[in-house]
């Protein structure tokens, strides 16, 4: 039965500091996370073929560059924009934008960051990645969180508005085998 397997990237530069967005590289314990990464795969995909997809963005191709399968390169499953909130961290975005903040708070699937996107806006474009997901064989997404959340949500069978809530760490592989009955999750901590 196919498989699929998500990973957000290693952690970034950003997420040591908390900001979001950007296009920043990964850390130094979001390396040894991409390192570690083909052997924890490994273990789980046995000898099945797979495929890997990452976004545009460096650091889910930094997370993948280790793994030895074939590897195809998605626009669609780049970060949800934060438009002017890009490369801010929360506290600055509540000092700044006060009346964003509060207002994403009390929708935060509809919210739409100025000059960006909300989760809505990324359950809408990631439906044609959704749709070749469903045709393809066992893939692994390597993308970020709001996007992972959204798959998530999708292959869990939530409605699509609980997407924000979904729990998706960071350094963890979850593997998901659709039934017919539901999704069978399985969730591998990397030791880091
Ligand atoms: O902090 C990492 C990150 O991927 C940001 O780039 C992104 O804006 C955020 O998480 C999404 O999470 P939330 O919707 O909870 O702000």
């Amino acid at each position: 039965p196919r498989c699929i397997w998500l990973s957000r990237h290693g952690e970034s530069a950003f997420n040591l500091t908390g900001k979001i967005g950007g296009d920043s590289d990964l850390s130094a314990r979001g390396r040894e996370y991409a390192r570690q990464l083909p052997q924890l795969v490994k273990m789980s995909v046995g000898d099945r073929p797979l495929t890997v997809w990452t976004s545009t963005l460096k650091r889910t191709q930094q997370t993948a560059k280790y793994l030895p399968y074939r590897q195809l390169t998605w626009k669609a499953l780049d970060e949800l924009d934060a438009g002017q909130c890009d490369g801010l961290t929360y506290e600055e975005i509540e000092n700044r934008y006060p009346d964003d903040f509060a207002a994403r708070d009390e929708n935060k699937y509809e919210y739409r960051y100025p000059g960006g996107e909300s989760y809505r806006d990324v359950v809408v474009r990631l439906e044609p990645i959704i749709m070749e997901l469903e045709r393809q064989e066992n893939i692994m997404i390597v993308t970020h969180q709001a996007v992972l959340r959204c798959i998530y949500a999708y292959f869990m069978n939530v409605s699509q508005d609980q997407s924000p809530w979904m729990e998706v760490p960071l350094h963890t592989l979850i593997k998901l085998e659709p039934k017919a009955y539901g999704t069978e999750v399985i969730r591998i901590k990397a030791d880091i």
